[in-house]
């Protein structure tokens, strides 16, 4: 996976590079919130621990899962996934995650800054992968 890493050198002191998956010792996460869908949903409900749950939030990849059920059933436990959806209730979380941005008690990791025009070049960029954070169009 790619992820921000320490670098002295670069701006600001961080660089993005390859890193090694954080894989957990067979069986043993008590829960995922998986975003990515395809095969790393299957990979994540396959290292939940006994008793475990791996929250679906999202299918990044645009991937299909591929969990085998029934090697999953074979290895047993008493493990779960729940399909998560935000809803439409969501007003007050809005405004208390848009208090914790004007107070600086939240970073939005913004990766892309440009004008509405800009919004196709911003969605090839964010679907290639090519943006790390957010992208934020200016409406002008
Ligand atoms: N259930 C809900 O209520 C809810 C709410 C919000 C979003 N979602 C869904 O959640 C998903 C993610 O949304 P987001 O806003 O978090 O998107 P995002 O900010 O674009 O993040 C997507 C993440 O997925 C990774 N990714 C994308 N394609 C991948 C691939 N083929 N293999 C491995 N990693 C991959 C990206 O890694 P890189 O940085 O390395 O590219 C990035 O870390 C979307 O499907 C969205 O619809 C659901």
């Amino acid at each position: 996976m790619r992820a921000l890493i320490h670098d002295p050198a670069a701006p600001q002191g961080l660089t993005l590079g390859e890193v090694p998956d954080p894989v957990p010792a067979p069986g043993q996460a008590p829960g995922v919130l998986e975003n990515v869908g395809g095969p790393l949903l299957a990979q994540a409900f396959s290292q939940v621990a006994e008793g475990g749950r791996v929250v679906s939030i999202g299918q990044a990849s645009q991937l299909p899962t591929t969990i085998d059920f029934e090697e999953q059933r074979h290895r047993g436990g008493n493990r779960s996934i729940e399909p998560f959806t935000v809803g439409d209730g969501f007003g007050p979380d809005l405004a208390y995650l848009a208090g914790l941005l004007a107070s600086g008690g939240l970073d939005p990791q913004i990766g892309w800054r440009s004008s509405w025009g800009q919004a196709s070049d911003a969605a090839a960029a964010l679907l290639g992968r090519q943006i790390l954070g957010k992208a934020v169009l200016t409406v002008d």
